[in-house]
């Protein structure tokens, strides 16, 4: 028959034979099976290796195994039992014991010995048909199914400034948990926030001083809490007899006292407040406070067993933790400090009673911690502390420090506010959304003849605007620092939200103009969780089923980006990097407009099936948005 009847045969036994919707892993397992009938005996088992081609040489196959030169390597050394004449020699015994399958359509072997694998196209019109029909999560990646994955990431600290590295981690945290969540685990979102420590003492005496003044905590002189705390610190530091009490009140509220416990809690609330409203603006609402007064209780236990096992030791009055093979007497070993010679206990000591209750009590699978980069070395601090103690068995658990870069403002340096201060966080929201308002608004006007209401026009400046701040933000290999700035996350052209955020609008217009979706349905997919329009479905099926033919490389490229949708997945969460799926969101919106401007959708005699795969796409790009915490639009 014609190709495009071959490439429309339901493949969805292949589809459903695989473990892993993931391609990769199914080439893999394909390959791995042929590497254990070829490899003689003596050398170990071989573990596949297949990479996706580069796309510049995408005429060559989807997959390459490199196997074959490694392999040869290592036959050569049996000397005259080497089966083998060359790594080709190898390939083409590996791909003689390829087991049967309908995944692959082709393969050749190239150079000295790689192998090009092209995919069977069926498959890949298969998989975006499906999604249509059976929904994106069908395709979500099993790796993470029935795992506990504990991320604790926000953490800001009580009565300071919110500022933006806790932006970014909360950005970064909770993109993780949303992609985690979708790959099937069960998350526990944590934040560790910053509410115990000495600094109690002199803000609760400054809170009573202030209350003995007829202030209340809804009182401005103590809502602000950054400034609360300057005013509470500088009288710390002025006022002998401010320091004393201050002092004192640190040991009642940590004898459990119970009047300094309310007043604590009073100081906590104020600060959860703002706290919320920031959450709230980033759609952020799985995260549970479980701040370091949790672990309080944990403190003198966990620094107890450090010093009977061992693997902390006294010096100086301090309770340390040096690292292995180090001890008090060597240079430039900075140890981790368990309980200072004072008797307090500080962030190390916490952290060690946290990564302890999340393995033993949450019994957490993953645990992932979202901070700055500069915090590195006290995380290696605390897990390699943790491992020596046997607390953590890195067999059993994966433990893992998500660091990231700094923002920086246009100049270079830190990102401040002209006059030095750090930004609030609101206000730098706040103006990325009135920047689209205005753009959106102008648009709206030379475009759409002032089509949009005035509600709209605003939800869409909301929409953008902080999705330009979340996507400027998970874009960048989070390791690097990034520059803030609203000119380049505003963009209409590039890797940006906007240009992917009017790129998912122009899909769902199609289908508009095509008569399978109205405006009524743009509103109704709005307001539905998870952002289907709506279909008028006769108007794409084909004798009741869902087909798409793949006739020109164009669709079959979208198609097969389309498919790798979990393997992209599990790479995100291997390297536990959200910039992936930015890459990959950015690329299917290429792909997509390649299509779009080789293949005519609408009037075509492939209509059908091209509709369908523009509303698989769609159907991704809305995914991918909602895994980055960036909600969709419609039109624009
Ligand atoms: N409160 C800390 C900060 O603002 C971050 C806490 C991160 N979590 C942790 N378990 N150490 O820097």
């Amino acid at each position: 028959g014609s190709p495009a009847a071959a490439a429309s045969v339901a493949a969805s036994a292949a589809a459903s034979a695989m473990d892993s919707p993931a391609l990769i892993s199914a080439v893999k397992e394909l390959f791995e099976e042929a590497l254990a009938a070829v490899v003689p005996a003596g050398i170990p088992t071989q573990l596949a290796m297949v990479a996706p081609t580069d796309q510049k040489n995408a005429q060559l196959g989807d997959y390459q195994c490199n196997n074959a030169m490694a392999l040869f390597g290592m036959c050569k050394k049996l000397g005259a039992d080497n089966p083998f004449k060359s790594p080709r020699a190898v390939a083409e015994a590996i791909l003689a014991a390829l087991p049967e399958n309908e995944l692959i359509k082709k393969t050749d072997i190239a150079g000295p010995g790689f192998i090009n694998v092209t995919l069977n196209d069926s498959l890949l019109a298969t998989t975006a048909a499906r999604i249509v029909t059976d929904g994106v999560a069908w395709l979500a990646p099993t790796s993470r199914k029935g795992k506990k994955v504990i991320i604790d990431y926000s953490s800001p600290n009580v009565a300071k400034e919110m500022h933006v590295g806790h932006l970014r981690s909360t950005i970064i945290g909770e993109s993780l948990a949303r992609t985690y969540t979708f790959c099937g685990a069960s998350v526990l979102a944590l934040n560790h926030v910053g509410d115990w420590g000495t600094q109690f003492g002199m803000l609760i005496e400054h809170l009573n001083d202030q209350k003995a003044a007829g202030k209340a905590t809804d009182d401005e002189s103590v809502s602000d809490l950054t400034a609360f705390y300057k005013q509470a610190k500088a009288r710390f530091d002025e006022e002998d007899e401010f320091k004393d009490r201050a002092r004192k009140r640190v040991t009642t509220l940590q004898g459990g006292d119970k009047e300094s416990l309310r007043m604590w809690q009073e100081i906590c609330d104020v600060s959860r407040k703002e706290f919320s409203k920031v959450y709230d603006r980033l759609d952020v609402n799985r995260l549970e406070e479980r701040g370091e007064s949790f672990y309080n209780p944990f403190l003198p236990e966990t620094v107890k067993e450090l010093l009977s096992i061992g693997v902390a030791i006294e010096s100086d009055g301090a309770v340390c933790v040096f690292p292995e093979g180090k001890g008090p007497d060597d240079e430039n070993v900075a140890p981790l400090i368990v309980r200072k010679s004072d008797g307090g206990f500080g962030y190390a000591t916490t952290d060690l009673a946290s990564i302890r209750h999340r393995i033993d009590v949450e019994k957490g699978d993953e645990l992932v911690y979202v901070t700055d980069v500069g915090q590195s070395l006290h995380f290696q601090g605390f897990f390699d502390a943790a491992k020596r103690a046997k607390w953590w068995d890195p067999e059993k658990t994966r433990v893992e420090h998500v660091g990231f870069g700094l923002v920086l403002g246009e100049d270079g340096k830190r990102f401040r506010t002209r006059s030095g201060d750090t930004v609030k966080l609101a206000s730098l929201l706040d103006e990325a959304v009135s920047r689209c308002h205005d753009n959106i608004s102008q648009r709206n006007e030379e475009a759409y003849g002032g089509k949009m209401s005035k509600d709209e026009v605003s939800e869409a400046a909301r929409i953008m605007g902080y999705g330009a701040c979340k996507y400027a933000d998970l874009k960048n290999n989070r390791t690097s620092n990034y520059v803030f700035s609203y000119d380049r996350m505003l963009e209409l052209k590039g890797n940006t939200a906007v240009y992917l955020l009017y790129a998912h609008a122009r899909v769902a217009q199609i289908l508009v103009k095509a008569g399978v979706a109205d405006e009524a349905g743009m509103k109704v997919a709005l307001e539905s969780a998870d952002g289907n329009i709506p279909l008028n479905m006769d108007k794409i099926l084909e004798d009741g089923k869902a087909v798409v033919h793949i006739t020109a490389p164009q669709e079959r490229a979208l198609a097969l980006h389309i498919a790798r949708l979990p393997e992209m997945l599990d790479d995100t969460l291997d390297g536990l990097n959200p910039h992936r799926i930015c890459e990959y969101l950015y690329e299917l919106a290429n792909f997509y407009s390649s299509f779009y401007t080789e293949c005519r959708v609408v009037g075509s005699d492939q209509q059908k099936s091209r509709l369908l795969l523009c509303e698989s796409t769609a159907r991704v790009m809305r995914k991918c948005l909602d895994l980055l915490g960036i909600e969709a639009l419609y039109r624009l």
